[in-house]
């Protein structure tokens, strides 16, 4: 269930899954002849019908049409509010490691690019991970104590705040400190460097966690 691409169809089309979506999105790229119905194009509703119709929570007429301007009834929105309600219970398959999620054009390469900037990140692979950026961002020593060892920031100072602080990681993938961490026998909080193999709700099927590293 979460081996390879079937997890990136997961996060990158995220259309299929509720809420909306950051790792893709919804809205982007329906050409004109890939409309899910027939007598939406160019109406000023045009795209809230998409992202909506790709949650489910609207279907049109058998027909292939949806009547953007016909009323509703009390019936139907009783209907759009059940579906919407069976969306936010539906659970959320737990994703655990860095590469769980960050793939695509969300590398960790790509968010040190983009978040960091590219001079200071132009030597990093493509498929560069945790211990990668452990190079310059693992926490300092000495003079350089509370900062990077080499670069102004520690890694966990950057993910940190900006995880546990957004709605994307909070809501959409139901992220919380153990899509990071393992916290080991002796009470080690490892860092998930690899994408783990868990079931649904989260809990490994390899043990010893493979890529659970200890913290520098
Ligand atoms: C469960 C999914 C998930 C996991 C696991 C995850 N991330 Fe993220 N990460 C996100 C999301 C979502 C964002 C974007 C947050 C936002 O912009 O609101 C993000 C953003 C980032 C950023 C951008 C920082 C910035 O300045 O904006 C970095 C760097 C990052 N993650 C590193 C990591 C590392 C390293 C790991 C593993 C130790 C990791 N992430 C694990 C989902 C995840
Ligand atoms: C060769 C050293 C080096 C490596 C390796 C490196 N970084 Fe950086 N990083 C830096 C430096 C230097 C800065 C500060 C850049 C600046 O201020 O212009 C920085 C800044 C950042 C920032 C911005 C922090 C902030 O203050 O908001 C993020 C995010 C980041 N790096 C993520 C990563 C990630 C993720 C990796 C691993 C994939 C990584 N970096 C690997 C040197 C490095
Ligand atoms: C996005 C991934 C991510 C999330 C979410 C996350 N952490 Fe971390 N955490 C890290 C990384 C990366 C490090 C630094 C590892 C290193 O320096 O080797 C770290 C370091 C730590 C450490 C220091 C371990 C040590 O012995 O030095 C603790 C403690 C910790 N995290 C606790 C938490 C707690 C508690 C939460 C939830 C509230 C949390 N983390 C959420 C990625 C994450």
């Amino acid at each position: 269930m979460k081996i390879g691409r079937l997890r990136i169809s997961k996060k990158l089309l995220f259309t299929t899954v509720p809420v909306v979506l950051l790792f893709g999105g919804v809205g982007a790229a329906y050409a004109a002849d890939a409309l899910p119905f027939t007598d939406i194009a160019g109406h000023p509703a045009q795209q809230a019908i998409v992202n909506v119709a790709a949650r489910g929570i609207i279907k049109g007429y058998p027909d292939g049409t949806f009547r953007p301007n016909d009323p509703v009834t009390r019936a139907q929105v009783a209907t759009f509010l059940d579906r919407l309600q069976t969306e936010e219970l539906t659970p959320i398959a737990a994703q655990r490691g860095c590469p769980d999620c960050h793939q695509g054009p969300f590398t960790l390469k790509n968010e040190a690019v983009n978040n960091g900037g590219a001079a200071a990140h132009s030597g990093l692979a493509d498929g560069a991970g945790e211990s990668d950026c452990l190079i310059c961002h693992a926490p300092g020593t000495g003079d350089r104590e509370g900062k990077g060892n080499v670069a102004p920031i520690s890694l966990r100072d950057i993910v940190h705040p900006v995880h546990m602080g957004s709605k994307i990681f909070l809501a959409e993938f139901v992220g919380n400190c153990f899509s990071c961490h393992n916290v080991s026998g002796d009470g080690t909080f490892q860092v998930l460097a690899q994408g783990v193999d868990t079931n649904d709700k989260g809990v490994p099927n390899t043990l010893p966690i493979p890529g659970a590293v200890d913290p520098q």
